[in-house]
């Protein structure tokens, strides 16, 4: 069995969607998550992991002399917890090197947007969805990535796409696009564990 970590900031729904996939769906039998990182004591996706009795830590760079420390503590918590892949599901801060290096092809992150448009430093949440709809475009969707040490460059696992009408507001594309990264995180997940466990001949 996979563990999994979720890292968060928010609202956690799509945290919310791989914990059911773990538990009823597509992850059954595979994977499950057993501890969720958030930075902001106040993200909403805290009391949903915590109604799942899944282990919750707030960790916080106020709280840290530096970045190195604060990711030190990060990735050790992450080894003590025998985590073996990592989703950031609304994480708002760059993961620290020292994470990434030790946690190659191992970190997922989803992105608003059909990468590589619309990615890099700033497009996050409804800032991505204004771009887009400024742009004028036809089309939206959702990426599934690896991380890499730069924002929305990693290798792509899965991507869908969504029509966008004229009348659409970036509220509505937002909306559009939550329910599509709502499919593709669990199944990137598992196309992640498929082949992760062929590479180290099953957990
Ligand atoms: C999603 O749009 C995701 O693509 C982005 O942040 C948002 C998080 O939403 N990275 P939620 O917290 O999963 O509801």
């Amino acid at each position: 069995m996979i563990t999994i970590a979720i890292f968060v900031s928010g609202s956690g729904s799509n945290m919310v969607e791989i914990i059911n996939a773990t538990k009823h769906g597509i992850l059954k039998n595979l994977a499950r998550v057993t501890l969720v990182i958030s930075n902001n004591q106040s993200a909403r996706a805290i009391a949903k992991a915590q109604a799942y009795n899944i282990k919750t830590i707030c960790i916080k760079r106020s709280e840290f002399n530096n970045e190195n420390d604060f990711n030190k503590k990060i990735l050790k918590l992450l080894v003590k917890e025998q985590i073996d892949i990592i989703c950031l599901a609304g994480y708002l801060k760059m993961l620290g090197i020292n994470i990434i290096n030790t946690y190659k092809n191992k970190i997922l992150n989803i992105h608003p947007s059909l990468l590589p448009k619309f990615g890099g430093k700033g497009m996050y949440g409804i800032h991505v969805h204004r771009a887009v709809y400024e742009s004028k475009e036809s089309f939206s969707g959702a990426t599934v990535h690896f991380v890499d040490e730069n924002y929305d460059t990693g290798q792509i696992i899965l991507q869908k796409s969504v029509s966008i009408n004229r009348n659409e507001l970036p509220k509505d594309i937002e909306k559009k696009v939550l329910i599509v990264e709502h499919t593709i995180y669990p199944q990137a997940i598992k196309h992640v564990i498929t082949n992760y466990l062929k590479i180290s001949g099953g957990v």
